[in-house]
């Protein structure tokens, strides 16, 4: 194993303990998470309110060493709040940019789909080209930004679901599930006594595991990941599967497929190892393709759900030994 890797490994083990010490249980979420920010890719994050979305990305964010911000998305939020705009100073009688929240590492989009598609897109294009024009000038974006979007359940009056094209560019869904019975009683205990989470965070009780430059050098490290040609063809299959499917009416395009390799890579070395195993392959399917998938209507309508329906395009992949 080459030492950058080896380093690699420590920091993700690092990362883990320092983010548990704020946020209970969770723990495939947290890996999920740290899947995106190596990658240097984007998620969705899917939950009930109050289940530490915010607090998760904020704990990362100190963990890691980097900026955070975040945007709330309302119907009347323009793209110019997001990336920015050149205000004329009068003292100094020339225009000063002043830029927008865009501008940090870890960026919180909250409630995307509350806004509208032409403020929505100047996030997405963000994301996309990681930098912004503004007044047809090109700033460049930090290099470990990463953003993190959560969306209101669409059923929700006004709001603006993201398009399905915009949310293949997020290489994942995380999705949080509400604590079991023994992870809400740990919060119960934690809230009222001196280790609350947010008092916890604020009171500086995690370490800082590296330094922001450090941050954009480690998707570098996951290219030392070997994986098998089965295993690409694995991928490859699972992805192409994914639109054969009888209940399908919309599968995943080739970026699934982009995302399904650098996620499953990134899962290795979280689990310690150098090279990828069909396991890693499969810990991955689910959160890469359960946003990029359309139900045909029928299927809908019979109340299946998207990890059943994932779960039979896996099981109808021939898994490479
Ligand atoms: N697993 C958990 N570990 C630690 N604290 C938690 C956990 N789940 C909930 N909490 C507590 O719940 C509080 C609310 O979390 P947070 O504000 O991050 O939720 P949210 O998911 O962002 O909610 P909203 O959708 O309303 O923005 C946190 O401050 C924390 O005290
Ligand atoms: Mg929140």
């Amino acid at each position: 194993m080459t030492s950058d890797l080896d380093r690699l490994i420590g920091i993700f083990k690092q990362a883990r303990q320092e983010v548990a010490k704020i946020i209970i249980g969770q723990t495939e979420v947290i890996d999920q998470a740290l899947i995106v920010i190596a990658t240097r890719s984007h998620a969705l994050i899917e939950g009930v309110p109050g289940i530490a979305k915010t607090l998760l990305v904020r704990t990362l964010a100190r963990v890691l060493g980097c900026d955070f911000g975040r945007i709330q998305f309302t119907p009347d939020l323009m793209p110019t709040d997001i990336i920015g705009t050149n205000v004329f100073n009068l003292q100094r009688n020339e225009f000063v940019l002043v830029k927008g929240p865009v501008f940090t590492s870890f960026l919180l989009a909250d409630e995307i789909n509350r806004a509208p598609a032409k403020t929505q897109s100047a996030l997405l294009q963000a994301m996309q080209e990681r930098t912004v024009t503004i007044d047809r000038e090109q700033h460049g974006l930090p290099d470990n930004f990463t953003v993190f979007a959560t969306q209101n359940p669409i059923e929700h009056e006004g709001t603006y679901p993201l398009p399905e094209a915009q949310k293949d560019r997020f290489m994942m869904k995380i999705k949080m599930d509400v604590p079991n019975r023994e992870g809400e009683l740990e919060l119960a205990r934690r809230t009222l006594g001196p280790d609350a989470p947010e008092e916890s965070l604020a009171a500086g009780c995690v370490q800082c595991v590296l330094l922001e430059s450090d941050l954009a050098t480690i998707w570098e490290g996951l290219q030392g990941v070997t994986m098998r040609e089965q295993l690409l063809n694995y991928v490859v299959d699972i992805v192409r599967a994914s639109r054969q499917h009888e209940s399908v009416l919309v599968g995943a395009g080739p970026r699934a497929t982009q995302s399904l390799l650098q996620a499953s890579r990134a899962c290795a070395v979280l689990a310690g190892r150098d090279f990828v195993t069909p396991d890693d392959v499969k810990a991955m399917v689910l959160p890469v393709l359960s946003h990029r998938l359309i139900l045909r209507p029928e299927y809908e309508i019979e109340g299946i759900s998207i990890e059943e329906v994932i779960d039979r395009i896996v099981q109808g992949v021939e898994v490479p030994r």
